[in-house]
């Protein structure tokens, strides 16, 4: 397998799951998403989403312990190269990523920087695929018919942790973790810097220089 694995970190709404999505489709990395992962728990209601469904909610992250289970248990780095989007979140998970699961692999860790101040605008606007979890966004990548997924013609949806009280204090618990986790992997060598605030197909041009 040519590929290294990847890490995409970055705040709420930076746009780590509308580029992992594409490197999905386009170059078949397998996309693990915490976030899609759990939610899918909360569908289901099973023990799990039971436990997780008022953290989600309230913008607060779900501890460490149990999204190491969650994550050993959704992912092969055998099948083809992984994208973890939204693990690690601090710098405990990192360590563990590296050392429990990663464990000499070879790996990338992409920092998506933005301008902190649109990105609440983003998430307000954005809508996701009850079917396909596609994403789409109001303002800068619309469905083509309202409400509808273009994909699978599922439903869209807002999610229960976009609305505005709730963005800011994900994204201030994003403020307080960041340095921790940039430091371990520039100290490793392995953090490579992305401008995510340019336009999604400008973002994914970028992302593919890194990548090569
Ligand atoms: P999760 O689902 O991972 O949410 P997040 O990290 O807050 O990230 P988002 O999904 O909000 O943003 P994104 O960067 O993927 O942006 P997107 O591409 O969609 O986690 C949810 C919750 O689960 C957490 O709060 C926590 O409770 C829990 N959790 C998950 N992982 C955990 C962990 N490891 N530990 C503990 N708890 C955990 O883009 C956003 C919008 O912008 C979209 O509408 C999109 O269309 C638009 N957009 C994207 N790129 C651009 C662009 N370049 N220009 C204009 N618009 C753009």
């Amino acid at each position: 397998m040519g590929k290294e694995h990847l890490i995409f970190i970055g705040a709420p709404g930076s746009g780590k799951g509308t580029q992992a999505s594409r490197l999905m489709m386009e170059q078949n990395y397998i996309h693990l998403s915490t976030g899609d992962l759990l939610r899918k728990e909360i569908t289901k209601e099973s023990i799990l989403g039971k436990q997780v469904k008022a953290i989600l909610e309230s913008g607060s992250l779900v501890n460490d312990d149990l999204m190491i289970e969650l994550i050993k248990s959704s992912c092969d780095l055998n099948k083809n190269a992984c994208i973890f989007d939204g693990y690690p979140r601090n710098l405990e998970q990192a360590k563990t990523l590296d050392k429990e699961i990663l464990q000499g692999k070879k790996y990338k860790a992409v920092f998506f920087e933005v301008k902190p101040d649109d990105l609440v605008e983003r998430l307000v606007n954005r809508r996701v695929c009850s079917g396909c979890q596609r994403t789409y966004n109001l303002v800068s990548l619309p469905p083509m018919q309202e409400g509808i997924c273009d994909t699978c013609q599922g439903r869209l949806y807002q999610r229960e942790d976009d609305k505005e009280e709730v963005i800011r204090k994900r994204l201030d618990i994003f403020n307080e973790k960041i340095a921790g986790m940039l430091a371990f992997y520039k100290e490793k060598g392995l953090l490579e810097r992305l401008d995510a605030f340019l336009g999604v197909n400008e973002v994914s041009a970028k992302l593919a220089e890194i990548l090569t």
